[in-house]
């Protein structure tokens, strides 16, 4: 598969990188370095499987026909998204619908990264699929919690308009 991982270069998708790679698959990592260093995947330079964008997907971008879309761009820390609140909610919602319509595009299969911190401040333990959380819309943790709140469900909305391939 020619697959791209958004996020690419962060803790999580550059090991997703490696291991697509090891699996035989290509590799455009995409990512804007916000939170994410280049050193997560100088490793990989010389690999010709590999290609790095640097991009910010909350503005539109096309690097060409893919297989499956990893969607991993988004501060994730409470550190990181609490000093990048703006643009934490701007890559959950325009990064999140680019990446998307990125999918639908080139008819790829999707994988959104979502988070326990949907559930905000849960009032059961452990959570289940059919608790739908307690979050706090206003309140300083929101831009995370409500950015992946809504990534979810444009998701699921571009699994029951467009029947996109969609995993959660
Ligand atoms: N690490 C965890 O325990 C954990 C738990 C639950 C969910 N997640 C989710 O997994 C994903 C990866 O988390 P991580 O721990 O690797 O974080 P990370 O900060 O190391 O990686 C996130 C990457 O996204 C990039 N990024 C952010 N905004 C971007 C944008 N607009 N355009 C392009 N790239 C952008 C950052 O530069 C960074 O490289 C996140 O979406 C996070 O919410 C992580």
């Amino acid at each position: 598969m020619r697959t791209l991982v958004t996020g690419g270069a962060g803790f999580l998708g550059s090991h997703l990188c490696d291991a697509l790679l090891a699996e035989g698959h290509s590799v455009v990592c995409v990512d804007n370095l916000v939170t994410g260093r280049e050193s997560n995947i100088a490793h990989l330079a010389n690999e010709p499987q590999f290609s790095f964008e640097r991009q910010d997907i909350s503005q539109p971008f096309d690097f060409g026909a893919v297989d499956y879309v990893f969607n991993f761009a988004s501060p994730a820390s409470p550190v990181d998204y609490m000093e990048h609140g703006i643009a934490t909610l701007q890559v959950g919602s325009f990064g999140t619908y680019n990446a998307l319509e990125y999918a639908r595009k080139y008819d790829a299969k999707f994988f959104m990264a979502s988070t326990s911190e949907c559930y905000g401040d849960p009032s059961i333990h452990p959570q289940t699929e059919e608790y739908w959380g307690n979050v706090n819309p206003v309140g300083p943790r929101s831009v995370y919690d409500e950015a992946k709140r809504f990534s979810e469900a444009l998701t699921m909305a571009f699994r029951r308009y467009y029947r996109l391939d969609t995993h959660l």
